[in-house]
């Protein structure tokens, strides 16, 4: 905990603000996205689903994956309680809504669906520029499908996500056969170096100069900030940008720049 604080002490004192940025993308993706304080009518609609959920006291069996991964056993827990800790909160969710939107993704694949809340995000944002999306979302836990699927029929998303249930180191190579190449990818689950790491190269045959992936909680341990170190040094990555809270990483032909934002 001292050490996600001292991360994040370091993170606010060394973040840019646009004014000391220079690329035109980064500009416009500052400008367009991380600003823009529009409030889009689907946002409503999400946290309406979300609202429900913190207030659902419905105790549920799910397979717990853990930071490791692996089923070690099953646990009951309330749909509130998954709701307030698992759940990236509002904020992220409508940036990721925007990031869908602006870059017109039409290919994507979520790691970690959980109760559906950021996926139906990042569905409703994509489909404000596209009808036919291919949008896979991947969960290991039954029950939490289940629930995700609910309430992506809630906001209207239901028929345009593929909730696909099982371990990722199951599912993921199949899952991967379905798609020529990905727009846009997030990760939020299994939050380990070495899985990490393992997702990332399985992604990059699918990557192309408009991809972006999204990593979530890239200072939640040790672990991860390896892994984002090492994902943002690998030579196919030409942009990063880190907004603490997630990292998101680009192909573009550039020279490569790596980039610690205010958000
Ligand atoms: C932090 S939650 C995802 C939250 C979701 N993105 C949101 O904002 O609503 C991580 C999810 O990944 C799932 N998970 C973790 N490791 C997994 C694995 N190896 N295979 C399948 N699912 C996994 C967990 O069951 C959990 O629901």
């Amino acid at each position: 905990m001292l050490d996600l604080a001292r991360k994040y002490a370091w993170y606010y004192l060394n973040a840019k603000s646009k004014q000391n940025v220079e690329s035109p993308f980064v500009l416009d993706l500052i400008t367009e996205v991380l600003e823009d304080k529009n409030v889009y009518d689907d946002y409503a609609k999400v946290e309406k689903v979300r609202l429900g959920l913190l207030n659902n006291r419905l105790v549920t069996e799910v397979e717990d994956f853990g930071a490791g991964g692996v089923a070690q056993s099953i646990q009951e827990k309330r749909v509130s309680e998954i709701a307030a800790k698992s759940v990236k909160p509002a904020r992220w969710g409508k940036l990721l809504y925007r990031i869908c939107r602006y870059f017109e993704v039409r290919n994507m694949l979520e790691f970690g669906t959980s109760l559906g809340v950021t996926t139906a995000y990042q569905a409703l944002g994509a489909l404000q520029k596209s009808e036919s999306i291919h949008f896979v979302s991947m969960e290991g836990s039954k029950n939490l499908v289940n629930l995700a699927q609910i309430n992506l029929d809630e906001v209207g998303a239901g028929n345009k996500v593929n909730l696909v249930q099982g371990d990722f180191d199951h599912t993921l190579e199949k899952v991967l056969k379905s798609f020529d190449q990905l727009d846009y990818v997030f990760v939020d689950g299994n939050h380990r170096k070495e899985p990490t790491l393992r997702y990332f190269m399985h992604l990059l045959p699918k990557m192309h100069a408009g991809s972006v992936i999204v990593f979530d909680d890239i200072y939640w341990s040790r672990e991860m900030s390896d892994a984002w170190e090492e994902i943002k040094a690998h030579p196919s990555v030409t942009l990063s940008i880190d907004l603490f809270y997630i990292g998101m990483v680009f192909f573009r032909e550039q020279e490569p720049e790596h980039l610690v934002l205010k958000f």
